[in-house]
């Protein structure tokens, strides 16, 4: 059989590692393919920047667009990143072209993913997109064959590598936000606007995309109720390892009674579940499935390797001529299921509130808590300090979201209360 070519757009760290790794394993990819797989066109900004590898072989092309309608291309990989402008462009006419598409592009999916995949069922070709879902971690392809025959009730986890390597380094220094964010930056684990890692934005849109994936649903990234670790400080991290917990930003779209939930937020989670020792850059997903059970997945989510390694699989893929519906089902048979918001949470909640230490501060907040019918499960006050600010912290037991939103409403309005409630919400994963 002929080589299979492609056209590489895109040469950041993730395309010159795919450079790299087509290049070192081609052997093993002919015996894995049976045929080559041919780097024949590369693309980007800068033609004149060094990036380390010998790009000589392959035709230059200075507008990545011309990829889509070049007969010498056969799986178009798009590396360039962005919801709109030549990614979006890219893709959508190298669909339209026939042509296969490789991208690890998660914003332009979560935005325009259902479009892409009607456009590339209309097509028949295959659009594969490992990498854009927790880079190495092939997630992907354990929802779409793996685990096809099971009806999916939870996929949750670690999405974003960043996010998780604050909150790990923030517990084992003591080290404000701040200072973390700015190393995990120097490190190079952010994305170049950090706000999408910190501010769950990144992760929502991975999650977009494996809802879809699991619930046979539209991608639905407004449904994705979203907030960041900004605002965790040192003591609440503190606090969850005396009652227990440990603070991972996660990401988790589930099927309830009133619909498919998806929310990306600061949890606890106990020391004992599959997520809490999941530290640092690691990415970890976990699949609910209603005959197998959990199955868990961890691994790097991000770098050359790992995101390369997803990369190179799709194309393996398309080498051996699979030819998969891209959210799981034909892209008509995607049905717009009810999504479910976040004020049908019922769970768990860690409460901190900054008072003034003078009497009567905790019946005040108990009262509020008991109108609210919320029951308090540990409640603890450090220190003593009349008259001054203290922490004041506390569990509860399970309530309902919208019980809870309107007591922390009024305890915020408590003269005695300095700063707004700082809550996380507590999953038992
Ligand atoms: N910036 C992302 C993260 C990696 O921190 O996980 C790429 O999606």
């Amino acid at each position: 059989m002929r080589p299979l070519r492609l056209g590489v757009a895109g040469l950041g760290t993730v395309g010159v590692g795919v450079v790299d790794m087509l290049r070192r394993h081609r052997d093993l990819l002919v015996s894995r393919c049976g045929r080559g797989i041919d780097i024949v066109a590369v693309g980007a900004r800068d033609r004149g920047r060094d990036r380390g590898v010998d790009l000589s072989p392959y035709r230059w092309i200075d507008d990545a667009r011309a990829m889509a309608d070049d007969p010498g291309i056969d799986v178009v990989v798009e590396l360039i990143g962005g919801e709109e402008g030549v990614a979006r462009d890219l893709v959508m006419a190298s669909v339209g072209a026939g042509r296969h598409v490789v991208t690890a592009n998660k914003a332009l999916l979560a935005v325009h993913g259902t479009e892409i995949a009607a456009a590339a069922d209309a097509a028949g070709v295959h659009v594969g997109y490992e990498a854009a879902v927790a880079g190495g971690v092939p997630i992907v392809k354990a929802l779409r064959e793996g685990l096809a025959g099971n009806a999916v009730r939870r996929v949750y986890g670690i999405l974003n590598g960043t996010s998780n390597y604050i909150m790990t380094a923030m517990r084992d220094s003591g080290a404000p936000f701040d200072d973390m964010l700015a190393e995990a930056q120097r490190l190079g684990y952010a994305e170049a606007d950090p706000a999408l890692d910190i501010g769950g934005g990144d992760a929502a849109h991975k999650l977009a995309i494996l809802a879809a994936v699991a619930f046979r649903r539209p991608v639905d990234l407004d449904g994705v109720h979203v907030e960041g670790v900004e605002a965790i400080a040192p003591m609440d991290i503190a606090y969850a390892r005396e009652f227990g917990y440990r603070i991972k930003l996660l990401a988790i779209a589930q099927k309830g009674e009133h619909g498919v939930e998806q929310r990306v937020h600061p949890c606890m989670v106990p020391l004992d579940g599959p997520i809490a020792p999941v530290d640092g850059v690691f990415n970890a997903v976990v699949v609910e499935g209603d005959f197998a059970g959990a199955v868990s997945l961890v691994g790097r989510g991000a770098g050359a390797g790992p995101t390369a390694s997803a990369v190179v699989a799709d194309v393996v893929d398309i080498a051996r001529g699979a030819r998969l519906p891209m959210f799981n089902v034909p892209a008509s048979e995607l049905a717009a299921s009810p999504g479910a918001s976040i004020e049908r949470r019922h769970g768990a909640y860690y409460i901190r509130l900054m008072v003034i230490d003078r009497p009567g501060v905790i019946a005040d907040i108990s009262a509020i808590l008991r109108d609210g019918a919320i029951s308090v499960g540990s409640l603890l006050q450090r220190g003593r300090d009349p008259g001054e600010t203290v922490p004041v912290v506390m569990t509860t037991h399970e309530a309902d979201e919208a019980a809870m939103r309107g007591a922390l409403g009024r305890i915020a309005a408590l003269d005695s209360v300095t700063e707004p409630p700082m809550t996380v919400r507590i999953e038992q994963l």
